[in-house]
């Protein structure tokens, strides 16, 4: 029996390199300009990122792939302006910016709303924050509760939703800023696979409605080619690009695609390169992090 050949990852079908050329035309939103991040401690400095050069187009789907503790939460908090460059810097529209700005909206994997507020009150935070006054905000919150599909739990508070309708609640609240780039930081991780495949063809639905660049940080490699334009592929130590895929895929997206040959292509592609950092495709827990880092260093101060 001879093996199933796959397709090179590479091949873009016709209509695929035609959104590519689209999509290259368009202006950068997001530029992530020579950036590099070390974190100094006591005894050592960490070089999480250094030297990231990357455009993100308007209205493309960027993912960030790569092995635990490559930088990909570097690098979003820093796009998100939580945590400072050391070397480099963001542009949003053409323009450098420093510090959390009402341009960039950010969903983590936590669930992160206000205990306190109802549904309602959790969206309108984001756009009363913007300055409207409060009935127009109830107005638009409203809007994006229906965008999506959560208008009827407007008065639930979050303890009363799911996982995966508080993270809908995170995205309409993050949305209703109106921000020009969405960031997402393994939104929705915590999610059993179901409500995930649910909540990522929500989230492609919402972006195919509206004028939102999205950058979406993910172990899960699946749910990086199955959301993607474009994968980042950020290799660690130090955290560098190591590869830049345009996704083989055309859309809208179905869960069927996840077994075509240009996906399984893709994805082998990836789980290649990412065993060869010497690292993993499953999701690790910090708790195993922690468990492998000591005795890193027990080696090296063995050889030494
Ligand atoms: N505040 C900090 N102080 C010191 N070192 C840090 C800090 N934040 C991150 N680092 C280090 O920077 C590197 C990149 O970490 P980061 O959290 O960005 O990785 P990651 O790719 O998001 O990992 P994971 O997939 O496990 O979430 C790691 O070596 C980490 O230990
Ligand atoms: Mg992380």
């Amino acid at each position: 029996m001879t093996e199933h050949q796959l397709p090179d990852y590479r091949t873009l079908p016709a209509d695929v390199a035609e959104r590519m050329d689209q999509i290259r035309q368009r202006e950068y939103v997001l530029e992530i300009d020579h950036v590099g991040k070390v974190f100094a401690q006591k005894r050592h400095q960490t070089v999480a990122l250094e030297d990231i050069e990357f455009g993100v187009h308007r209205r493309e789907f960027v993912c960030v792939v790569g092995p635990s503790g490559c930088g990909k939460s570097t690098l979003i908090r820093i796009l998100a302006g939580l945590e400072e460059t050391t070397t480099g810097r963001i542009l949003v529209d053409g323009k450098p910016v420093n510090g959390p700005g009402p341009d960039r909206g950010m969903v983590f994997q936590k669930y992160t709303l206000f205990p306190w507020l109802d549904v309602c009150r959790n969206v309108m935070f984001g756009i009363e924050m913007g300055g409207t006054e409060r009935a127009e905000a109830r107005r638009q919150a409203m809007q994006w509760l229906q965008v999506v599909g959560l208008e009827q739990f407007a008065a639930s508070f979050p303890h009363q939703l799911s996982g995966g309708m508080q993270q809908r609640v995170a995205i309409a609240r993050a949305l209703a800023a109106r921000p020009r780039v969405l960031l997402m930081d393994e939104s929705f991780s915590a999610l059993d696979a179901q409500t995930r495949l649910k909540m990522q063809n929500y989230l492609m639905e919402i972006w195919r409605k509206i004028d939102i660049t999205i950058v979406f940080i993910t172990h899960d490699l699946d749910e990086a080619i199955y959301l993607a334009d474009r994968i980042l592929v950020l290799k660690p130590r130090p955290g560098r690009v190591e590869e830049v895929i345009e996704v083989p895929l055309s859309r809208p997206r179905r869960a069927a695609q996840m077994m075509s040959d240009e996906f399984l292509a893709t994805k082998a592609h990836l789980e290649g390169l990412i065993r060869s950092f010497g690292g993993n495709t499953e999701e690790t827990d910090e708790g195993a992090d922690d468990f492998t880092m000591p005795l890193l260093t027990l080696v090296t101060d063995k050889a030494e």
